[in-house]
């Protein structure tokens, strides 16, 4: 019976999945999980690879650019760098803050 409850529980969890991702789990997992669903589509966020789509600067590099301490609240306000066709990112503070921590353990 339990193996027949955990996945109920779990694709309940799924559809809240961005709240309490970042605050259940480890930050720099969360953080990944994060970026791989928003920004792995044309940015690399490993610590190695390259971006799937040209012109997107690995995420790895971001430092040489940016603060990443300010980073996160530029994630919270809306991440706007001009990208062409790119949507528009609003994090909660701790989807923000995950992906903060992750991107840290990123950089190169
Ligand atoms: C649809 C494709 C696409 C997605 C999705 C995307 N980006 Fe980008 N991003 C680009 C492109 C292309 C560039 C380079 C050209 C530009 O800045 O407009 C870029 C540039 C950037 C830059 C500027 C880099 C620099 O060194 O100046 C940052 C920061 C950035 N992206 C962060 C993100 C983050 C964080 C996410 C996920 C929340 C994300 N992007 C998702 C396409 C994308």
């Amino acid at each position: 019976m339990r193996y027949t409850k955990t996945p109920l529980a779990v694709s309940l969890l799924a559809l809240v999945w961005l709240p309490v991702s970042a605050m259940a789990q480890d930050p720099a997992e969360a953080g990944r999980a994060l970026l791989q669903q928003a920004c792995a589509s044309c940015h690399a966020i490993g610590k190695t690879g390259e971006s799937p789509r040209t012109g997107a600067p690995p995420l790895r590099g971001l430092s040489r650019s940016y603060d990443l301490d300010q980073f996160p609240r530029r994630l919270q306000a809306g991440l706007v760098s001009g990208h062409p066709d790119m949507p528009e990112f609003k994090f909660n503070e701790a989807d923000a803050h995950a992906a903060g921590v992750y991107l840290r353990s990123i950089q190169e």
